[in-house]
């Protein structure tokens, strides 16, 4: 049965949602159907159809109780609306239905598994949460919520785990046919830890494992975690609040740091080696992956920073977007991560030009545009190293998003001061990457509302979301010193709607 807090959701978002003109939202990246949306949750396969919630406050601008929001997608770039799943209606989720996962039962059932808040007054007088996991059960478009949830709760956690902190489970099936979930929680040291849950009956689960810890290393409460096996070495992601910054590596703030290791599931558990950011742009939080059937793991983020969120411009109707999905691999303990190949699938108008000198500052025929797949090689000249190269995108006389590349220090730098958002937030951000002697291979994904860059075959990315005015559509290229260059470049076109460029 749908609650009458579910209706009134999804009246309003029917009611109001249409009034959103296509042009007025990003051209390929998932945006709410109206008002606020924060994290991917239950980002999965289910009856050959990829599902994609996310924390939802249809009724304004800004985060508030959360609903769970959906979309679904056939091919990771054109994305349907379906109405909202879920609504904060039950005493055990009234402050909120926090992020979760999703999973396809053997009875081909969908199931969402996701965190209930409940606040209250704690003996000092505060407002404090109480977080359990909850789950519902539905078709792909019904839910209803399970009637012994919550799932687990205090009693579950391991010793000096938090119920104030303690959400965003991601589920999954795993080759054994059990069920398992990973779930953040605080430790007593006050720093965030990741724990391993089996699926037993009646939808509950017992603690198997944790699986790694901060130890207050990697920032404070460690949210949305995911963990998978990929190319022979097994990955936990999560996205800590609270971190120190260091060098180039982790900025202060909300971050989301990849550990890669190997995993004995009946021995030591998770042993980790590397440590890295995911993303060194500006804007990514939260991300989920899931496996497609055709064994590509394909994780989406939410294209915000908790930081900057007040920097949103005025009146918006929706706030809010998705990553574009990308495809992971990992290759000498790094993570890499590309567009989801269906991307190439929306290609047309392209245009090459090879082995053009730069010095000073170029345009070149046919490479404008705002809705755009670029690529572009960079190389020196063969004489003396050149001192930098950038590449001017969503330009016009007021305005760019600069993309940087520094060869002496090895860093790229994203500078988003131009473009388009009023606000005395951050807007730049530099980030080292492996040096080629000089040479540089990028590829940008320019949507309406965006930029995201992936160097060197996608062992860095480095996303920003950007307010610039469409009209602001040129592209050009400078380097300080000389370079050859060479530059692919596509228009993204999408059906129904015009053509960009
Ligand atoms: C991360 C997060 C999650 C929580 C959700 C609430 O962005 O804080 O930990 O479940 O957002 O909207």
């Amino acid at each position: 049965m749908t609650s009458e807090l579910l209706q009134k959701a999804r009246d309003f978002e029917a009611q109001y949602g249409p009034h959103i003109p296509d042009r007025e939202r990003p051209a390929f990246h998932a945006t709410p159907t109206i008002g606020w949306m924060n994290d991917p949750n239950g980002f999965s396969m289910y009856k050959g159809e990829c599902h994609l919630f996310y924390q939802y406050h249809p009724y304004s601008n800004e985060w508030g109780p959360m609903h769970w929001g959906h979309l679904k997608t056939k091919d990771f770039i054109t994305w349907e609306r379906l109405p909202a799943a879920l609504a904060p209606d039950r005493d055990y989720d009234a402050a909120g239905c926090f992020s979760g996962g999703a999973v396809e039962l053997p009875d081909g059932r969908q199931l969402l598994m996701y965190t209930g808040v409940q606040r209250s007054h704690n003996a000092e007088g505060f407002l404090q949460d109480v977080q359990t996991q909850c789950v519902a059960i539905g078709d792909g478009v019904n839910y209803e919520k399970w009637g012994e949830n919550p799932i687990l709760d205090e009693r579950d956690l391991p010793e000096g785990g938090s119920t104030v902190d303690f959400r965003d489970p991601k589920v999954w099936q795993d080759t054994d046919g059990n069920f398992y979930a990973v779930i953040g929680n605080r430790t007593e040291d006050g720093s965030g830890a990741i724990l391993l849950y089996r699926g037993v009956e009646n939808f509950r689960g017992e603690f198997v494992r944790t699986l790694d810890r901060s130890y207050n290393q990697y920032g404070k409460m460690w949210e949305c975690p995911d963990f998978f096996p990929l190319d022979g070495k097994q990955v936990l992601l999560t996205s800590p609040q609270e971190m120190n910054p260091v060098g180039l590596e982790f900025h202060a703030g909300n971050g989301a740091v990849c550990l890669i290791g190997d995993y004995e599931p009946e021995g030591k558990g998770f042993l980790r080696q590397y440590v890295q950011s995911i993303d060194y742009g500006l804007d990514f939080y939260a991300p989920q992956t899931l496996l497609a059937p055709d064994g590509r793991r394909i994780m989406v983020a939410w294209m915000q920073n908790w930081g900057t969120v007040g920097a949103k411009p005025y009146h918006c109707r929706w706030f809010g977007q998705m990553t574009l999905p990308r495809e992971l691999s990992v290759k000498d303990g790094r993570l890499y991560q590309n567009p989801v190949r269906e991307l190439e699938n929306y290609r047309s108008g392209c245009v090459m030009h090879r082995s053009i000198p730069v010095c000073g500052e170029v345009n070149l025929p046919g490479v404008q545009g705002r809705v755009l797949d670029l690529r572009i090689k960079v190389r020196p000249t063969g004489g003396e190293m050149y001192r930098w190269f950038r590449i001017r995108v969503a330009k016009d006389g007021e305005h760019e998003t600069i993309i940087r590349y520094r060869p002496s220090n090895g860093t790229v730098k994203i500078d988003r001061t131009r473009s388009g958002l009023p606000h005395d937030i951050v807007h730049t951000r530099s980030f080292l990457v492996r040096p080629r002697n000089g040479e540089i291979d990028l590829r940008i994904i320019l949507d309406r509302f965006s930029v995201e860059v992936f160097v060197n075959g996608g062992e860095q990315a480095a996303s920003a979301v950007i307010y610039t005015r469409q009209e602001a559509d040129a592209v050009t290229f400078e380097a300080g010193g000389s370079v050859l260059m060479d530059v692919e470049k596509y228009d993204l076109a999408f059906g129904g709607q015009e053509r960009e460029g």
